[in-house]
This record gives C-alpha cells, structure tokens and sequence, in this order.
C-alpha cells in the first residue's frame, strides 16, 4: 500500500549514508509500489553540484548498493525523476530559499539530518526562520545521539527549541531489523514464553551482536566511541529493553517507549569486574585496532562484554549477559533465553538438562527452542536435549527472508508517522546516564582493554565473566 505523497529532504545527500543506505533503500520502496510517484526527494549538501550530477551520483549509488532485483533500468529512470538537489549551507543563507520553493503544499515534510550531530541545531534553526517547518513536519535524526548525557541533553534542546518530541525521530536502525520486531510479536502474540519470562523461569539471558568486519576507514569516529557508545548504548539496549520490558497495554509509540524507559531506568550500576574489555590485534583479516585508528597508545575498546541486572520485580537475580565487537569469528547477532533447570527430576542422576531459546537475528533470521526428550533406543530412560529449529526463510518461503532493509522500513514509518520504532529523548538520555559512569570509571582507572586475536570470539577474560558464574557462552555460530 502506497503511503501519502512526501516532500523528503536529506541533509547530506551526498554522504555515505545516503549512498549507500537512504537512496538504494528508497529506491527498493519505490519498486515495491509503496512510494507514490507523486513524492519528491531532495538532496541538500555542500557541494555545489547540478540536479543531473546528482542523479547520476544516485545512480551510480542504486547500482552499487541497491540490491541483486533492483537492477530494473526503466524503473531507476522513473525513480531519478522524483529527485532534486540544493547546494546549501547549514550555517549561512545560501540555498534555503530554493529549498522552500521546492516544499509543496498539502504533502508530508520530512527532514532527514544525516549529518554530524554539531549540526543538528542549525539545521533546525534555519529551517525554522525560513518557514520551511509546520506542526506536522517530521525531523529525522541518526545516531550518535550524543556522545554522554550532557551532550545528548544538549542536541535534544536545540531540536525541542523548534519542534515537538512528536516530530522528532531518532532512528536506532536495530529497531528496524524484521526479527527485531519479531521479538515483541513472540513475546506478545504468544501465550507460551510471557508466563515464564521472568526471574522465577528465566536462569539468565545472553545478547550477543558479533561482527567480523573491523573498523576499516571509519576509525577517527570509532577511536572516540568505542563499542560502548557505538553499539551498546544503543543497538544492545533497545535489545535489553524488548526482551526485559513488561507488556505495554497496546502497541502503541508512547506505551512501548514507556516500557523500554522503565528497563532502562532499572538497570544496575555495573561493577568494573563485571566488564571485560578488547581489542582486536592484527591477522589475516587486516591490521590491527590500533593500526586502523592510527594511535597506537589507544585504549578504546573494539570488543566489550558485561554482566547487566535490572533490578525490578520480573528482572531481580537474573543476569543480562551482553557482548558485542568486530573482527570476531563470525557474523552472528543472537539474543538466548537459558531456562532454569528442573528442581526434581524424577529420571534420577542425569546430567544438567535445559531448556534454551535462542532468537538469530543475523543472519539466517529464526528461532531455536531447545527441548529435552529421551534418548532413542532400547538404553532405558536417557535424556538428550534437541532443537526445535525454525529458520523463518524456510517456515514462510520467501517472505522469511525479506531482505526490507531496516532503513527503509524506518523512513516508510517516519511518513506515516509512526513513532514506535524510534528513540524517545527521554529513552536516550537515561541510556546515557547509564553509559557514562562506565565509561568515566575506565578513564579515571586508565583501564586498558585485553588484545585478542582477529577472527577468534574475543578475549578469553570474556569466558572468565560466565564462568565465575557457573555459566557458558552459547557458540557463536560460523
Ligand atoms: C552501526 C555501528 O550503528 O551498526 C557499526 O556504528 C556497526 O559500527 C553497525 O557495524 C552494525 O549494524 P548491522 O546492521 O550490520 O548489524
């Protein structure tokens, strides 16, 4: 179904993001018939280059990142026709004037800032004084929100200076991801796991977002953040949230953001010994982290691991495990829920038995539920434990493996106007305020992250963290 006619602007539509995710994601909407032929998508940049260059740049973009189907010609063509483009200045007048005379009325404005956060503020602020912003025009910003509280407080009030928290979305792109959503349509459309999701059931919970890719050219922005402010933060604790939050009453945008708000104002302080740190040295895969980011005193971390209690009725006394980095041995993003074990077993002495649900999120999309059953045969009664596996691309044929890209899900929602799957300010800023006591105790302890080797599971003080606690890390699968 086709969503109303828009007028989209991408600040920095000759960036990265644009070329690679925003545009080829537009594009594949617009070949599925959901982008009407009547919106308008403009980018607006420094450089000064003509509407044809820009097409052509787009082009150029579709053909590299749009994905194997999206090689249809006449289709490119008719979509390069909805695009413009606008030399602008964030900072001065230059451009904002033809900007206006491009906004059309009647139709849905949205502003997509993909830019550096520093320039969030002024952006807002010039589209205000030229008038381009009404009560329903849509803001859309990427992270990094912030870099700690006082910087994302910060760019929250140069927004709230001009626009609503309603028209505000901060895209975390993790909320975009089909199996993501999944994990609230299992949680909530079932009547089998919400009974036993909580402390009673539920022995501990492992997230796990593994990345074999280094930081290859992005390592001046890498060497600031680390996998702290990069993925945990955000991608893991939208994770925390949707596996930890209680039922919100409807699906609704304010009613689950209020929930993921409670988990996260629930969270412990984390001890120092509850967090191991890493970084990737060099292998066959490339160089080392210190290398890529080019200081080789640097002590931000490329792996992390931690040990997280939410400390509310559900949560007490069940441990969150979550780790996250790069150059690991395989791309693997998974959440696993370890049941406890049976308090009597009427088979007698068997060794430890379990049951596990495991949710992949990446790649190869589906849930495992690991069930105990006898062991066949005439041996007598031996329990073994078997997966009940689903991979959704074979459950649902095709449609399981709908390669939707979480962007242009998310940009199909911000027209919409749907805020579900978009960072409340207040959800950011009480993440942060969990962040950054972590993050200053490294640095006033000089805490110096563990070398590990390229392409192995990270570092061994990782195993440590589970083991003290008479636990294991599930494999990560290759
Ligand atoms: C981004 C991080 O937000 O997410 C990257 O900045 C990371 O460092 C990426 O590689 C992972 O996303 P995905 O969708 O590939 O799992």
């Amino acid at each position: 179904i086709p969503v109303e006619p828009f007028d989209l602007v991408i600040f920095g539509g000759t960036g990265d993001l644009a070329r690679r995710k925003i545009l080829p994601g537009l594009f594949r909407r617009f070949c599925a018939g959901q982008m009407p032929p009547d919106a308008a998508i403009t980018g607006a940049a420094r450089s000064d280059m003509s509407e044809d260059e820009y097409r052509d740049f787009v082009r150029d973009a579709i053909h590299e990142f749009g994905g194997e189907q999206n090689h249809d010609e006449d289709k490119l063509s008719a979509f390069l026709e909805c695009l413009h483009y606008v030399p602008i200045d964030a900072r001065g007048e230059n451009g904002w004037r033809e900007l206006a005379g491009l906004m059309r009325k009647g139709m849905v404005h949205a502003f997509y800032f993909s830019v550096a956060p520093g320039l969030f503020g002024d952006l807002a602020e010039r589209l205000n004084q030229h008038g381009l912003t009404d009560e329903d025009s849509r803001i859309v910003v990427e992270k990094p929100f912030g870099r700690d509280l006082a910087s994302a407080k910060e760019l929250n009030r140069d927004l709230a200076a001009y626009f609503d928290e309603g028209q505000i979305y901060r895209i975390d792109h993790y909320l975009g991801k089909e199996t993501v959503q999944n994990l609230m349509a299992v949680r909530f459309g079932n009547m089998l796991f919400e009974p036993l999701w909580n402390s009673q059931y539920v022995d501990h919970i492992q997230i796990t977002v593994a990345e074999t890719v280094g930081v290859g050219g992005r390592g001046e922005y890498y060497d600031k953040s680390g996998a702290m402010r990069d993925m945990v933060q955000n991608h893991l604790m939208q994770l925390l949230c949707l596996i930890a939050m209680e039922p919100p009453s409807k699906f609704d945008p304010d009613a689950v953001r209020d929930e993921k708000l409670k988990v996260i104002r629930a969270l412990d302080d984390v001890e120092p010994h509850h967090i191991v740190r890493g970084q990737y040295d060099a292998g066959d895969e490339g160089p080392s982290f210190r290398e890529e980011v080019g200081d080789p005193r640097t002590r931000t971390e490329s792996y992390i691991a931690m040990k997280v209690g939410v400390s509310n009725w559900r949560w007490a006394g069940t441990p969150f495990y979550l780790r996250t980095g790069k150059r690991l041995k395989a791309r693997c993003s998974e959440i696993v829920v370890v049941f406890k074990a049976l308090n009597h077993s009427i088979f007698g002495e068997q060794e430890d038995h379990r049951n596990v649900l495991s949710i992949r999120l990446q790649p190869n999309e589906g849930m495992t539920l690991g069930v105990t059953i006898k062991e066949p045969g005439p041996g007598g009664m031996r329990l073994i434990d078997v997966p009940l596996d689903m991979s959704f691309a074979e459950a649902l044929g095709k449609d399981g493996s709908d390669q939707t890209d979480a962007y242009e899900r998310l940009i199909m929602d911000v027209i919409r106007g749907n805020q579900t799957l978009f960072m409340r300010g207040d959800e950011v800023e009480a993440a942060w305020a969990w962040t950054d006591p972590i993050i200053d105790g490294w640095d006033t302890r000089g805490d110096v992250p563990k070398i590990y080797d390229s392409g192995s599971e990270g570092p061994v003080d990782a195993v440590q963290l589970l083991a003290r606690d008479t636990r294991v890390w599930r494999k990560v699968a290759s």
